[in-house]
Parts: C-alpha cells; structure tokens; sequence
C-alpha cells in the first residue's frame, strides 16, 4: 500500500518505519525542514532503541521517503496517518490546532474522486473525528464528499506504542484499536494491519468515538495505577513499612499484576501528563467531575519533588552552594524525550534554592541543554558528574545505573549521602557500605 504519514515524531517516525518495514511505500511529511533534511540524508532525528537499524534498511531500498510538501506527499497515498501533536492548551484541554490545521490543508488538495483514508493517530478528544471531517469538507468549500464513493472518509486509529520499546509495541501490538464506521475504511485499516497481528492479538473494531475514548482511558489508567502505588509508599514512609514487599505481595495477584507497580517520582513524558489532563478537562465539559483523576494528577504533581524535603533536612535546610551530581535527565530509561520529565522539576528547586547540579544521561542531555542551556553543567558520564558533588539525586532508572562502583561514588562525593527517587538499590546493602541512602517508600 502507499501511505503518507503526517508528522515524523516520536509516533510518525516509527509508525512510518514500521509500515516501510512490512512492505508499504511511506512518505513521511514534516514541516520542521532541518529533521526532513537529517532524515533523507539518512540520519535519525530521535533515539528509539532498535529503530535505526530498520529506518536505514527501509529507506535504502527506496520504501520510506520524507518530505516537507504535503501535497507530493500525500498524492499516491491511500491512506494518511495525522501523526501530529496534540499539546496542552492553557486550560488544560487538547490544542487541535495542528491536527485541524493539517485537516484544512487536505482540504484544498484532496481530490473528489481518489478515495484516502484519513487516520487520526494523534491522542486526540472525543469528536475530533468529526471535526477533521468537518475542517475538511468546509475548507474544499463543500465541493468534496466524505463517504466511500467520496474523496476521504475519517477513521481513529489511537497509538498505544511505549517510547524506549516502540518497535516492539509497534510491530507486535497487544491489540490494534480502529474506530470507524465505513466497511470499505475497515477493510482498508483491518488490511494494513493484518502482518501486525499474525499471533492472534486483536483488531477491535468500535465506533469512533469509543476508540478515542480509549486511548485517554488506558493512558489515564496507568497513571492512576503509578498515582496510587506512590501514595502506598508514602504510607509506607509514615508507617515504617516497605513499599518493596508490598509491591510483591499485591502483584503476585493476577487481577492486579505485577506491571506499573514501582513506586518513584512521579511520571512525565509526553502523554499521561497531558492526556490526564485533557480527560479531567473532558470531562469537565460534560458536566462530569472526573474525582480520581484529579487526585491522580495531585498526586503526581506532588510526587516529582517528594526527595527535596530528605535533601533539605540532610543540608539542614540551607542547600544555598551545594552542588549535587544528578544521575537521568530523560522521563524513563531508553528514551531521549525529556518532557514533562521529573528530573526538571528537581533542577529548578536545586538551583532556586541556590544549589548548583552537574547532570549525566545516557541520551537525553543534548534536548536538555536544547531546553535549559547552562543552567547546569553536562558530565560525560556518570562518575564525572560526582566530581565535587555533596551528593548523589537518581532521577532516571537506566540500567547502567543499576550496579554503580560504589567505590567510586565514595571517593568522589563529599558526603556519602544517595537520594535515590526510581528505588534502585536495596537499602541494608548500600547502608552497610556507609552511605547516608534515601529512597520511596522504603526508611
Ligand atoms: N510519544 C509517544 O510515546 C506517544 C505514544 C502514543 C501516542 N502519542 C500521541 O501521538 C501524537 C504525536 O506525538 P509525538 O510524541 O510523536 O509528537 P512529536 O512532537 O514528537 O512529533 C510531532 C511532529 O509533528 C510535526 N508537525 C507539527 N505541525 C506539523 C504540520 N503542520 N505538518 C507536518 N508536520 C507537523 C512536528 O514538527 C513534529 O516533528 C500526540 O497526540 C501524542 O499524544 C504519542
């Protein structure tokens, strides 16, 4: 099949691929030409593990091409993916903008009778189908029909891939969501999807605003599960019990599972954050008063700066020329997506509270330094950024994190003192070696 897909993100970029990869000629469209140049030129613009490897395969033998020019892009393509942001706005709702934006250009170059499939794949409200069919059909001055002898019909298709382990979410998705009411749009979708699903994980087809809905679900969810789990360990804190067994012993349990469970600082990144919001606001508009959620947000808002108050009482309260190695910048390990990341929000209170912070990420420090510049300084790796330090704040679980030379960490800190908010170490075992060690949920 011949696909376009309207932005070369996170999700464009390995949707894109991936479609390349199971034979289809992609075009992916960008209006940001510096990320259009990088990539043709073949060069990856994000790090996603095991992408590079297939982006290369696939653009060398011709099957994945990119371009700024939505109207080449789109004119052999049967079926358009609108991959596009869909960010906060100041009330906290989805900003449509740039998927109605887009949706009003096709508009004007849609032809009345080559039938595409317009596919909504950004994470977008309940009725944004219905807008882009509208923001369609008037920007063609009506002159164009939606139907399946028409020019375009529209279909929800919502992404549930996991930045860090995209390609496996993508090419062996647990279920493909397709919300749409046309037949012909359901054979071509069911079609495109079929070399996803061979091991039996299920296409469900819905209505869609259903398979809208269920994006914001799954995502609101999970945060609700990482939410609750951090209120365990601070109850766990207060009542001196650990959060770790309690994990294990509620997991064990099949209808809760083992999975999201981990008790830490709180979760960012480019989708709870925003979809969590963007439910409550939802919600808000049809009257409903969406109670745990609100308080998942509270939670996590919270959460992200839950290690300040054991710093402040280790520094007596002055942390005013205190300089701190801080280990992960990245909102999870295997990512360089820094947004909405915990580690920001810690910065900002080390350095208002007059404190200085020397960083180390495995792949997220060039978007810092793009988003913060010197406000800190940039280790080359993890023991540099000890150099000096009074002590050590983990932010990011990166494996290589996971089993440091505490030897060395000894010998570069001032005080042998870990503030540890991603629970990486066990606790008798890094007391023993003699350091002050702070973690969630465990005293
Ligand atoms: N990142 C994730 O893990 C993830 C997972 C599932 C769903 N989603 C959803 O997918 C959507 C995209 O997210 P993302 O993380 O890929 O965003 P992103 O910011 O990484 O990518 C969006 C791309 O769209 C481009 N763009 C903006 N306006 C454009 C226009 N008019 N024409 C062409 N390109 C344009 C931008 O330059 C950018 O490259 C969002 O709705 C998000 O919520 C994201």
């Amino acid at each position: 099949m011949k696909i376009a897909v309207v932005g070369t993100g996170y999700v464009g970029l390995v949707s894109g691929t991936c479609f390349a990869e199971t034979g289809n000629n992609v075009t992916c469209i960008d209006i940001d030409s510096e990320k259009v140049n990088k990539l043709s030129n073949g060069e990856i613009t994000i790090y996603e593990p095991g992408l590079e490897k297939i982006f290369l395969r696939n653009t060398r033998e011709g099957r994945l091409k990119f371009t700024t020019n939505l109207e080449d892009g789109i004119k052999d393509a049967s079926i358009i993916f609108l991959a596009l942001p869909t960010p906060p706005g100041e009330d906290g709702s989805a900003d449509l903008k740039y998927v109605l934006g887009v949706a009003s250009q096709l508009g004007k170059i849609l032809k009345p009778n080559d039938y595409k499939v317009i596919v909504d794949k950004s994470t977008v409200p309940v009725g944004t189908a219905d807008k882009v069919r509208q923001a369609i059909l008037s920007s063609s001055n009506n002159t164009l029909v939606c139907g399946d002898n028409g020019a375009f019909e529209v279909v929800s298709n919502p992404e549930f891939l996991r930045e860090g382990v995209a390609i496996d979410d993508f090419m062996k998705p647990d279920r493909v969501v397709i919300g749409a009411n046309s037949e012909k749009a359901k054979k071509v979708m069911g079609d495109l999807y079929q070399p996803f699903v061979r091991q039996g994980n299920p296409i469900i087809y819905m209505d869609e605003k259903s398979a809208e809905l269920t994006k914001y679900a799954a995502n609101s969810f999970l945060a609700t599960k990482i939410s609750f789990m951090n209120e365990i360990a601070l109850l766990c804190e207060k009542l001196d019990a650990n959060v770790d067994m309690v994990r294990k012993g509620i997991g064990s349990d099949d209808r809760i599972g083992k999975r999201f469970l981990f008790p830490g600082i709180g979760y960012g990144g480019s989708c709870f954050p925003k979809d969590v919001q963007a439910l409550i606001k939802s919600s808000d508009e049809v009257n409903y008063d969406f109670k745990i959620l609100k308080a998942v947000e509270d939670v996590n808002e919270k959460q992200k700066l839950h290690l300040m108050p054991k710093i402040n009482a280790y520094f007596n309260n002055d942390l005013k020329g205190k300089h701190f190695a801080l280990w992960g910048l990245s909102f999870k390990p295997n990512t360089d997506d820094i947004r909405e990341a915990p580690a920001l929000y810690i910065i900002d209170a080390l350095t208002d509270a007059g404190a200085t912070v020397t960083a180390f990420d495995p792949e997220g420090m060039a978007n810092v330094k793009k988003q913060i510049g010197d406000k800190i300084n940039y280790a080359e790796n993890q023991y540099e950024a000890l150099q000096h330090a009074d002590a050590l704040i983990i932010a990011t679980e990166w494996n290589e994190f996971r089993t440091p030379e505490f030897d060395k960490i000894e010998t570069s800190l001032k005080n042998k003192a870990i503030f540890d908010g991603r629970n990486l170490f066990e606790v008798n075992e890094v007391r023993a070696k003699g350091f002050h060690y702070e973690s969630i949920g465990r005293n």
